[in-house]
């Protein structure tokens, strides 16, 4: 059996279920927070100490949650399939990595690393950060930011990214609202290159008519399902769709 390339991307709907919200609630807000005040370099440089607090308390919730089946069963293809698996995520937890999984691309960064806006140098951050925090490596104090890609920088690893989708066979998309580029273009890169593309989302997302297959459902039942049918069968469980969407078929 040849194993296929396999780009997954997870976003806040797969650590639902572990209790950490998702960004898009029906009142548009971010934990009572407009996204812009705490989630743009402009919002930190406006009130650094409304942006520390907001990221501490996500960081200390960290502590209280764990992860649940759908990370796990992420961690379980990994391990089975290797390097032909690549896990990226939206997320800014470490549930996938409590989980099991080995390996891990961060695209919009992580609530446990800090970076020093004057060295560019990130490091481990387990606990409260404040103005007053210093810089491990360099020693500055005032420096130190939340290791998170805000509205407006780049997110990490584009080109690891954009090289794995061009080789994938499958791209599966988890949890993710769509909303959010650019891995809300991801699905349409993955496809143009002949990937077959997948959602799994409790309702189908913003792009769900991008995807040639679709799994509505809680993704502690859908992914674990999923990844045994992967495990049970390469072709089973990625037929190619025919006919073309209509986006491959040159209209
Ligand atoms: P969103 O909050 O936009 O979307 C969460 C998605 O998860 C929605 O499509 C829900 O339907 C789905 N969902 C909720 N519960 C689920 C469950 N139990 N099982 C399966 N699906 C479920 O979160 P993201 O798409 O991850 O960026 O948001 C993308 C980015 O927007 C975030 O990374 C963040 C935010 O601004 C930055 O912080 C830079």
């Amino acid at each position: 059996m040849k194993i296929p390339r396999i780009v997954i991307l997870t976003g806040a709907g797969i650590s639902a279920e572990s209790g950490l919200a998702t960004f898009r609630g029906s009142d548009g807000l971010w934990e009572g927070h407009r996204v812009e005040e705490v989630a743009s370099p402009e919002g930190f440089a406006a009130n650094p100490a409304l942006v520390y607090e907001f990221y501490n308390r996500r960081r200390a919730a960290l502590r209280t949650v764990c992860p649940n089946a759908a990370h796990e069963a992420i961690a379980r293809l990994q391990a089975a399939w290797g390097e032909r698996v690549l896990l990226v995520t939206q997320n800014v937890d470490d549930l996938h990595e409590r989980g099991g999984s080995s390996q891990v691309l961060h695209m919009h960064g992580e609530l446990l690393r800090v970076r020093c806006m004057d060295c560019d140098r990130a490091h481990r951050w387990q606990d409260d950060l404040d103005e007053t925090s210093r810089c491990p490596a360099c020693k500055a104090v005032e420096t130190l930011r939340p290791d998170i890609v805000w509205f407006g920088e780049m997110p990490y690893f584009m080109d690891e990214i954009q090289e794995a989708l061009t080789q994938a066979d499958g791209f599966v998309a988890i949890g993710t609202s769509g909303n959010v580029y650019p891995a809300a273009g991801f699905v349409q890169m993955a496809a143009r290159c002949g990937a077959t593309t997948v959602e799994i989302n409790l309702e189908p997302s913003q792009n769900a008519s991008l995807f040639d297959l679709r799994h509505s459902g809680p993704a502690t039942v859908e992914v674990p399902r999923w990844v045994e049918r992967m495990l049970d069968s390469s072709s089973a469980a990625l037929p190619r769709i025919k006919p073309l969407p209509p986006w491959r078929s040159g209209s």
